[in-house]
């Protein structure tokens, strides 16, 4: 069985071809990271536009490397929910269409519960139950995962996601969106003592939440000051900057390690995987591989390729479609995560 798997929740136009053996036959993603760049983050009305141009092209190339027709194609998968709107109504709109084309059933992916399925296809076996950490740019969120058919949410963001105060923070200190690997990159040379930023929530074991906005204004006062609005003409020196994304970014580390150990002490979970854009993050690997090593916790950290948006993980669809839990044609998108 193949299963074509469609992928546009955000500004990434992504297409795979998996076979119900999880094996990955072609994958292609589009990023439309140049469009945005100039606004500092992703504009919806922009990123569906593009996803319109994108799919066909997308789709053909991902059939290519499979070395498969559309006539090869057994079933359609589409993430659904959570995501901006117009996006997922594009994804939905050309999954549909090839649903009814080819006389195939649909699935429905939801795109939080695929960022954790990357580390179970990276891993090659099974890593349910575990707990899972999707870190991404709209989503800091973590599960209590029994199976791939079933994630409980044990707590996630109440403000800013991991992944969005990145890019916030990288445009306050004039580097390029998206801002998660150019923060990463200048933290390199920074130090992450620099600066004494909140760590909002860590030492409260008994919450399993995040919240971020805090620490993005605690920057955004090291470097303007209150009250100002302007980013422009601030003459920070390179060193400056540095120290700025080392500390910024070691602050949202300690609190996204500090709470995984707490949600695995409170499920009593001996499996952590870890998903999303912000699970790209060198700093954030290093420190939970660190942190989890001698503990009696499996870690398994979704790899590179697997991190930021594809439709690959989208390969969860496969569990749904071996339990025949295919969707009606009524589909609709659900832009908030679907619980
Ligand atoms: O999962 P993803 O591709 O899209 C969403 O579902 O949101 O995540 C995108 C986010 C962006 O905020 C980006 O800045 C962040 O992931 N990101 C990183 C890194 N690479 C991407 N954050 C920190 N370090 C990175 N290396
Ligand atoms: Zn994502």
């Amino acid at each position: 069985m193949n299963l074509l798997i469609l992928e546009s929740t955000c500004d990434e136009t992504a297409a795979a071809v998996v076979t119900d053996s999880l094996e990955v036959l072609g994958s292609a993603v589009a990023s439309q990271d140049e469009l945005h760049q100039r606004f500092s983050g992703v504009v919806p009305e922009i990123a569906a536009r593009a996803h319109v141009e994108r799919f066909l092209p997308v789709i053909q190339l991902a059939l290519e490397r499979s070395q498969l027709t559309l006539q090869d194609i057994d079933a359609i998968a589409v993430a659904n929910t959570p995501g901006l709107a117009g996006s997922l109504l594009v994804g939905l709109v050309a999954a549909k269409t090839l649903c009814v084309a080819l006389d195939v059933p649909l699935l429905a992916v939801n795109h939080i519960h695929a960022h954790i399925y990357a580390c179970r296809l990276a891993a090659g076996r099974d890593v349910f139950p575990c707990v899972g950490l999707v870190v991404s740019g709209g989503h800091t969120t973590l599960f209590d995962c029994r199976s791939p058919a079933d994630f409980r949410v044990l707590g996630g963001t109440i403000d800013d996601a991991a992944g969005e105060a990145f890019d916030k923070v990288a445009s306050m200190l004039g580097l390029p969106y998206p801002g998660g690997p150019a923060i990463g990159k200048v933290a390199e040379n920074g130090d992450p003592a620099a600066y004494k930023f909140p760590r909002t929530f860590l030492k409260d074991a008994s919450r399993l939440e995040f919240s971020f906005s805090g620490l993005k204004t605690a920057v955004r006062y090291s470097v303007v000051g209150p009250g100002r609005a302007d980013f422009s003409n601030l003459n920070l020196s390179e060193q400056q900057v540095a120290d700025l994304a080392a500390s910024f970014q070691e602050a949202v580390v300690d609190c996204l390690v500090g709470k995984s150990q707490q949600a695995l002490a409170q499920t009593g979970a001996k499996v952590l995987c870890v998903g999303g854009g912000v699970a790209a993050n060198r700093r954030f690997r290093q420190r939970l591989e660190a942190e989890l090593a001698g503990q009696d916790v499996e870690l398994h950290i979704a790899p590179l390729r697997l991190c930021t948006d594809n439709a690959v993980m989208g390969a969860i669809a496969v569990e749904q479609f071996r339990a025949k839990q295919f969707e009606n044609l009524d589909l609709d998108a659900h832009p908030g995560l679907m619980r």
